[in-house]
């Protein structure tokens, strides 16, 4: 079947706007007019022909092995068979980027793979259940998204997940590293403000790290700072874009309101109340699913939004915008930091370091405080390889 005559269930098929901010400079005007509309758009489910675009003549030979038009990528999701992996594996499967999904998990995938199989989009699955089988779910792909772990009860904060996602994070990065060390990785294992050092740090011993390829996954912050913004001022939830910097638990979540587009005026009390709901939200989809889980269908359409926008950048698309945590420049004391990042052929090209300048008085307040908080998750992750690493020696 010719390519362009493919109809494809599309993740991203809806052409960026250009809308550029009069008085911005030419690279703020550029950044904020693609990551709006990438923001927006990047998930918008639909139907709709896809006509074929020229690739690079390496991913044109996985596209002919894969037998279908686009896509190319080989995306590995680790920890597949959870909540946020199942619904994230069916994601990728829609996405014309990917070509080739591994789903790899301690628990049997081989339902979630043969059910997945069965849908009629490009990327061809493969099922990779326990330890074994680890390396063989990493071997060549482009992305690995980490989603294994537990999840919060009701009453739990992240960091009480530490004890037993810290390790988990350590055995995956340390298998990525020796498996799919060129690999963009996403983690979004809680708790994200100590599980990216962790993977840092592993991947850092074994000569495998490279700062533009790991991510914490805080793309949640992003969609649900726009959900609730447009609610509150009754704007138009395709054209609201509200960049969330910081990191990822309580209050180092920091929705900057200030900088939210389209410009809308907010009270003290909206920006007190908008702020804690953003924060908060996680904790009150962990109370409503009552010891079921915490948010799994948001956690994974973030996730896809996120995974869409890495490989627009690895494929080559120009000015691709979003919100993570990375290691980061941008504030002296914090060597992870989330913001606005650019993506590209390899990972992070650039961090906005524009939209921390300006802020309200009630931002520069918040950034002040959770700088101790997020330091202190950066050092136990740091200092919990260290641990594992002298413990191993004696
Ligand atoms: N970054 C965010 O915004 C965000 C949002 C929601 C959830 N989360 C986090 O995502 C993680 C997963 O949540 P969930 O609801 O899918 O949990 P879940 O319990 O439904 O699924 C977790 C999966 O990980 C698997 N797993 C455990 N140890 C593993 C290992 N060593 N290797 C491979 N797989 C392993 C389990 O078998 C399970 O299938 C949690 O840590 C949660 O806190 C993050």
């Amino acid at each position: 079947m010719a390519a362009a005559a493919v109809t494809t269930l599309s993740l991203s098929t809806v052409p960026c706007k250009t809308r550029l901010r009069p008085g911005a400079s030419t690279t703020n005007a550029r950044q904020l007019s693609d990551s709006s509309s990438l923001c927006q758009h990047s998930l918008a489910l639909h139907l709709k022909p896809r006509a074929a675009r020229p690739r690079a003549a390496r991913r044109a030979v996985v596209v002919a092995q894969a037998g279908g038009g686009g896509g190319g990528y080989k995306v590995a999701i680790l920890g597949a068979a959870g909540g946020v992996g199942q619904t994230l594996s069916l994601l990728a499967k829609m996405s014309p980027l990917v070509s080739a999904l591994s789903l790899y998990d301690i628990s049997s995938v081989d339902g979630v793979a043969a059910d997945l199989s069965d849908c009629n989009t490009l990327a061809q699955v493969a099922g990779f259940t326990g330890k074994d089988e680890l390396a063989g779910s990493l071997a060549g792909a482009d992305v690995v998204v980490i989603p294994a772990g537990v999840p919060r009860k009701p009453g739990m904060t992240r960091d009480d997940l530490f004890s037993v996602n810290a390790g988990i994070v350590k055995e995956l990065a340390e298998a990525v590293a020796d498996h799919a060390p060129g690999a963009l990785v996403h983690v979004i294992t809680n708790p994200v403000n100590s599980t990216v050092p962790i993977a840092a740090e592993v991947l850092k011993r074994k000569g495998a790290y490279d700062p533009r390829k790991l991510f914490g996954v805080t793309t949640l912050d992003v969609v649900r700072a726009n959900t609730f913004v447009a609610a509150r001022k009754g704007l138009p939830l395709a054209d609201v874009d509200v960049p969330v910097v910081g990191g990822h638990a309580a209050d180092t979540i920091l929705p900057l309101l200030s900088k939210a587009r389209p410009k809308a005026a907010f009270t003290d009390e909206e920006v007190e109340e908008l702020t804690a709901r953003i924060q908060n939200a996680g904790t009150k989809v962990v109370e409503a699913k009552a010891g079921a889980g915490s948010a799994t269908l948001s956690m994974a359409y973030a996730a896809a939004r996120f995974l869409e926008a890495s490989l627009r950048g690895l494929d080559g698309d120009e000015a691709v915008y979003e919100c993570a945590y990375v290691q980061s420049q941008l504030v002296p004391e914090l060597p992870f930091f989330a913001s606005r990042v650019k993506l590209g052929r390899d990972g992070v090209e650039e961090e906005v370091g524009s939209e921390l300048r300006g802020l309200s008085g009630y931002e520069a307040r918040a950034l002040e405080a959770l700088k101790p908080k997020l330091k202190a998750s950066i050092d136990k992750g740091v200092a919990y390889v260290q641990q594992q690493q002298e413990a191993a020696l004696n």
